[in-house]
């Protein structure tokens, strides 16, 4: 093997070793100076520093991890290492020692994101981007971006040994970006997809294939955009999903770069989502829905997928601060993920995620209401102070004549508070922080089917920790992920109905515990 840390066994060279040792400092060095106001209880963030995407998600020999983005020096996006997090039940999670810094020639300006792999004796692999800054200090005069390898140092997977370059950048093929790996094996052959921005300036998924996981050869161009303004899509993911009539379907997922706010649409910087088609190898990529988005929030970006070992397709994302004012940066750490989901295919054609049912372990008490009915223009604050709350709400529609119906959450005494309800005039659910005191404001609205508005019960799952919330509609038909910073004070969450009653056929509301990282 060609690369410069390859043999097992061989400890790590000393320039990674000290560069890893410099990031932990800086690390918690941040974190001795943290502000945890909104750190979250229940979200793996890093206890220092910037996070954004995360990678090399997967179940190893029984065990989780997740790896993430992280600049350890500032609270800024910068140069780019591997931090990492694991958990043997999903619920209580360990920090692990920074797993990668960008040491090697090719990933000097970063080492971006990844995936994980197991390759076929057991080993697990991570397939990554060395990013490389022309000029040497900004992408003025462009960048270089290739595929490169690591390997864990063992099942329990402390450390990764690097394994150096794999794909180099196709001149030929790709103007600039050209990123963030995802590896797969089917029928004995090994694929690979890379975000990229074409020649022509169109965003691009390009296929690569290989029998040995070293040497990769370029296939086709699986999938190309169809918005000529899409320059570029990050973080492509490709994975088959058993339909309820058994046919199998293909999933296409990217975050992508370019495109322009559209009614209720793309309202983000950039946006993450799927489009479901077919697929079979040698072959691109043929789309049979329109392109929809994974999460409606203000925040969520560059999701990455994995499958665990008992075969559910699960899925993180990162909730991406992308608009200022960003008030978390102040304290000392910048970024957290969403929680684990599980993707599947609902019996209405489209995919669906909901929380991973392990996080039900992290109720630790619950109080129930019975069903209540809210006049119009009534305010009932069913808790005083929620820091780490589910709130399970089940709004009876066919007996509600609110224009608007849900709940205040964050509500402190200066009067702000961030807004989720059901909008009967849109006929979608909302997520308002118009009358939040902290950070960007605007609102966003998810979809409803026709027949979950003929249903006439909408249910919510609301997930609300300390600086952030997830709010799960109808079993993962729709969710929305947003940064809520509450101002000082007791944080309480307030059922309301505006214009008309309200009939709340359940409530409950479930105590969660901390997952162990916000010490
Ligand atoms: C997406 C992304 C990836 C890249 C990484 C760099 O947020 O831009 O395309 O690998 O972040 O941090």
């Amino acid at each position: 093997e060609s690369s410069p840390f390859a043999a097992k066994g061989i400890t790590t060279p000393v320039v990674e070793r000290q560069a890893l040792e410099q990031a932990e400092k800086a690390v918690s060095h941040l974190a001795s100076q943290r502000n945890n106001r909104w750190y979250p209880a229940f979200h793996i963030a890093s206890n220092g520093g910037w996070i954004n995407d995360p990678n090399g998600l997967c179940q190893y020999h029984g065990r989780w991890h997740v790896f993430y983005q992280l600049h350890p020096y500032g609270t800024q996006w910068g140069p780019m290492h591997w931090g990492h997090v694991s958990s043997a039940d999903m619920l209580t999670w360990q920090r692990e020692p920074i797993a990668m810094a960008p040491t090697l020639p090719e990933e000097r300006d970063g080492v971006f994101s990844g995936s994980a792999v197991v390759d076929d004796s057991g080993d697990l692999r991570f397939y990554y981007t060395g990013h490389v800054m022309l000029n040497g200090k900004d992408a003025e005069n462009g960048t270089r971006e290739v595929q490169m390898l690591a390997k864990a140092d063992g099942p329990e997977v402390h450390h990764l040994r690097k394994h150096g370059l794999v794909v180099d950048f196709p001149e030929d093929l790709v103007f600039n970006d050209f990123r963030d790996p995802k590896v797969w094996k089917q029928d004995d052959v090994w694929f690979m997809i890379v975000g990229a921005q074409s020649k022509e300036h169109r965003g691009q998924i390009l296929l690569f294939t290989s029998t040995d996981m070293e040497t990769w050869n370029y296939d086709q161009i699986l999938f190309e955009h169809p918005d000529p303004n899409v320059f570029m899509l990050e973080c492509p993911d490709f994975f088959p999903l058993a339909a309820p009539d058994g046919k199998q379907r293909w999933i296409i997922c990217f975050s992508a770069m370019g495109s322009k706010p559209s009614g209720f649409m793309n309202r983000n910087v950039n946006n993450a989502g799927y489009m479901i088609g077919s697929w079979q190898p040698g072959k691109a990529f043929t789309p049979e829905s329109e392109f929809r988005l994974w999460d409606w929030g203000h925040n969520y970006y560059a999701p990455q997928s994995f499958e665990s070992e008992d075969g559910r397709r699960m899925m993180y994302g990162w909730m991406s601060p992308m608009v200022q004012p960003i008030p978390m940066q102040d304290d000392g750490w910048c970024g957290n993920l969403t929680l684990p989901r599980e993707v599947y295919l609902g019996e209405d054609g489209d995919v669906h995620t909901v929380p991973a049912h392990e996080l039900l372990g992290l109720r630790s008490d619950t109080t129930t209401w019975d069903a209540m009915q809210l006049a119009s223009g009534e305010e009932r604050t069913i808790l005083d102070n929620a820091e780490a709350v589910e709130l399970e709400l089940d709004i009876d529609l066919s007996q509600t004549t609110a224009e608007r119906a849900g709940v205040k959450l964050h509500c402190t005494e200066d009067g702000a508070y961030t807004y989720v309800a059901y909008d009967a005039q849109m006929g979608r659910v909302i997520l308002d922080r118009g009358a939040c005191s902290n950070g960007d404001r605007g609102y966003r609205a998810a979809p409803l089917s026709n027949a979950e508005l003929e249903a006439q019960h909408i249910r919510l799952r609301i997930f609300i920790d300390r600086g952030c919330v997830e709010v799960y509609v109808n079993d993962g038909s729709q969710v929305l992920s947003s940064y809520s910073y509450p101002s000082q004070g007791a944080r309480a969450v307030k059922l309301c109905s505006e214009s008309g009653s309200v009939s709340i056929a359940s409530c409950k509301v479930h105590t969660l515990r901390s997952i162990g990282l916000d010490e």
